[in-house]
């Protein structure tokens, strides 16, 4: 028997479901969001902190609506406005009064959302055509908080001859307002007008939410504004000297200025973004990711996305990882990988080691191994501005410089863990996933270089680049490892309500933790197993390429400081002319001598050519020890050729 107060509630969502089921545009339903605990108030006002965190949140709604194309437009490089557009299967007034009256209350995986035919009428755990759940909480929409507090949602299901537009108002939370709101136990989150419009399209169904009024506070952070206005103010300076100027991000979307009008010029052009106009959605994503790796060919060495890209971009990119797509080139799992990789099978065993995985050509390692992930074909598009959308992750035709291990290496596993020994509440239940390991000498960009564990497709977490707090010191593998861990089953609860983060205490993390712990010491072994097969081989080639007295400082410090014996340090060299450079296989680091050894009038002697030969291999292993300890990666391209100038003059100096 439900309570007095729990009736009163029930008779108000029945209320409000047969009010909007009476509205039309002069007849507009008011009503307020109402939640029943302060603190899941207060989720209207910012949990999620980042733009993404939203557009993911939507993301995964449409996702859990069973849409297969999600279109987001904004007016970039503005941001007054951004729509979210899905092909799902809508709301019913019914869901939405749910939705409304219920923030933190979720109807999915619960009974009522089966009766709401929001979730699967045999299994409350996965949406009406299957697709196992995102949402769990009931608060993820209010993530458009932080974007904005004024939006729209225009909604219908197929059948119905019209549609629901619902415009939010949400609260915006002072202490003192929280504070008096004391009358009942209900709190507030916002102002809502609902009313109904005759469709044109019966059959049409899917849910758009246009976020109007993007705040300040947001809009400058979509527009870049601290990269920009770090730059404009050195750009002031600058007249007074040069060196002090910050280098634009290389790929932007433009730069408006304080009024948002106009598109201010960077290098004589208003936006540089790696594809074209004319590019299909596809084609440019594809170029977009191509970037990143091509800048290990423009002798960056550890490309950073925040280095490289504005805030759009790098958001775009983060949204590309977080949300349930297909890769850019393909999943590792449905590659065979004959010829370009060598595959390894993950041990499970706490003591146990990797095996090498026996593979055929044109059989792929889910087949050999029977993963499941990603095996359904299931279309989910997502069109972001000019982008069509992919995991941003790249497997085959990756470089390799500088490493005796020319092919990347493979680590897969899977592994279900019943936890037997503890009760549900405890453990959660089972857990089951499957994971991939994937080393290479290069990962790009620095950003991938970490484990990233997705509970149904979905991650707000980003790669760790700890891997969970591995605590080994074996820095340089680390860095070439990208690990993808797909949950299949349990997790959920280990993961905080913001998806952003986990609880590293529950059984479930604990697991997982031992797990990937164990997959990367199998790793490290059998990586450590090849390249010593790969070093007996090469013995006779490596004697003779015996290194001078100069570079050999250079490579030992590299060997100690790296250690990974199979590396060498980066390749440097002082060219003659600029733009042919790139054509030299192998270099991670180029310079111009023209920009770095100062100018010599006068005719040049035998003697003179000797020295300055000299010059230039201590100048090539001063650079070696300085990457050894990275510190050339933070710098730009002009820093590092002024400090090297630097340098040279006083090896010059006699
Ligand atoms: N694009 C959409 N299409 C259909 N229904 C939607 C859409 N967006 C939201 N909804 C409805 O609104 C409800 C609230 O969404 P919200 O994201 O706040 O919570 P959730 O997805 O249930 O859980 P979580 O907080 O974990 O995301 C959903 O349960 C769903 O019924
Ligand atoms: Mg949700």
């Amino acid at each position: 028997m439900p309570g007095l107060e729990e009736t009163t509630e029930i008779r108000r969502e029945e209320d409000l479901v047969q009010k909007i089921q009476g509205s039309d545009s002069t007849n507009v339903v008011h009503t307020t969001l109402q939640t029943d605990e302060r603190v899941i108030a207060r989720v209207t006002d910012g949990i999620y902190r980042q733009p993404a965190s939203a557009l993911r949140e939507l993301i995964n709604n449409a996702y859990d609506a069973d849409a297969t194309r999600v279109v987001i437009k904004t007016d970039a490089p503005r941001f007054e406005r951004i729509s979210v557009e899905d092909d799902g299967h809508g709301m019913t007034p019914a869901s939405l009064a749910h939705m409304l009256l219920h923030i933190g209350g979720s109807a999915k995986r619960q009974e009522v959302g089966q009766r709401l035919g929001i979730t699967n009428s045999a299994d409350p755990l996965v949406s009406p055509d299957g697709r196992k759940l995102i949402g769990k909480i009931g608060i993820g929409i209010f993530s458009v908080a932080q974007l904005t507090h004024t939006f729209q949602i225009v909604t219908k299901v197929k059948g119905d001859k019209f549609r629901t537009i619902a415009t939010v108002a949400l609260k915006q939370y002072s202490d003192d307002a929280i504070k008096s709101d004391d009358s009942s136990d209900q709190y507030e989150s916002g102002k809502v007008n609902i009313w109904r419009e005759k469709a044109k399209d019966v059959g049409v169904h899917g849910t758009t939410i246009i976020l109007t009024n993007i705040r300040p506070q947001a809009r400058d952070t979509l527009r870049s504004r601290e990269i920009w206005s770090a730059i404009e103010q050195s750009e002031n300076t600058a007249v007074v000297d040069e060196h002090q100027a910050i280098e634009p991000p290389k790929y932007h979307i433009g730069r408006v200025d304080a009024s948002g009008e106009l598109l201010k010029k960077i290098k004589g052009k208003t936006s540089n973004i790696p594809w074209q106009g004319s590019d299909k959605p596809d084609e440019a994503f594809k170029k977009l990711v191509e970037c990143v790796w091509d800048e290990l060919q423009n002798f960056n060495p550890n490309p950073q996305l925040d280095k490289i890209f504005d805030y759009y971009l790098q958001m775009v990119w983060q949204l590309s990882l977080a949300i349930p797509l297909t890769y850019v080139d393909g999943n590792i799992f449905d590659m065979d990988l004959v010829g370009w990789a060598e595959a390894f099978k993950i041990a499970n065993e706490p003591k146990g080691g990797a095996s090498t995985l026996k593979l055929k050509s044109k059989v792929s390692v889910r087949e050999i191994l029977g993963l499941k992930e990603g095996a359904i074909e299931d279309k989910f598009e997502v069109f972001f501005d000019d982008l069509k959308l992919f995991r941003p992750i790249k497997f085959k035709g990756l470089p390799t410089p500088n490493h005796s291990i020319k092919n990347p290496m493979v680590f897969l596993g899977k592994c279900r863990e019943e936890f037997e020994k503890y009760s549900v509440d405890l453990s959660g239940g089972p857990l089951e996933f499957e994971a991939y390991l994937f080393w290479t000498p290069k990962v790009a960009p620095t950003e991938h270089r970490g484990s990233l564990i997705r509970i149904n497709g979905s991650s707000g977490t980003l790669f760790d680049s700890s891997f969970m707090r591995y605590q080994v010191s074996e820095q340089t593998r680390l860095r070439q490892i990208t690990c993808e861990i797909f949950i299949q089953q349990g997790f959920d609860s280990a993961l905080n309500i913001d998806r952003e983060s986990f609880n590293y205490a529950h059984p479930h993390s604990v697991f997982l933790t031992r797990w990937l712990h164990s997959a990367l010491r199998q790793l490290a072994t059998a990586q450590k197993r090849v390249a010593s097969d790969i070093r007996g081989q090469n013995r006779d080639e490596q004697k003779s390429q015996d290194l001078n007295a100069i570079q050999k400082i250079a490579f030992e410090l590299w060997q100690e400081e790296v250690e990974d014996e199979d590396s060498t340090p980066p390749t440097v060299i002082i060219e003659d002319e600029g733009p042919q450079q790139k054509l030299i296989p192998n270099a991670d680091l180029a310079f111009n001598r023209a920009v770095i050894v100062p100018r010599k009038d006068g005719y040049r002697t035998a003697k003179g050519d000797v020295r300055s030969s000299l010059l230039d291999e201590k100048l090539k292993a001063i650079v070696q020890v300085l990457s050894t300890f990275g510190l050339l990666d933070g710098l730009s391209k002009s820093k590092q050729e002024r400090l090297l100038r630097a340098i040279y003059k006083i090896l010059e100096t006699a």
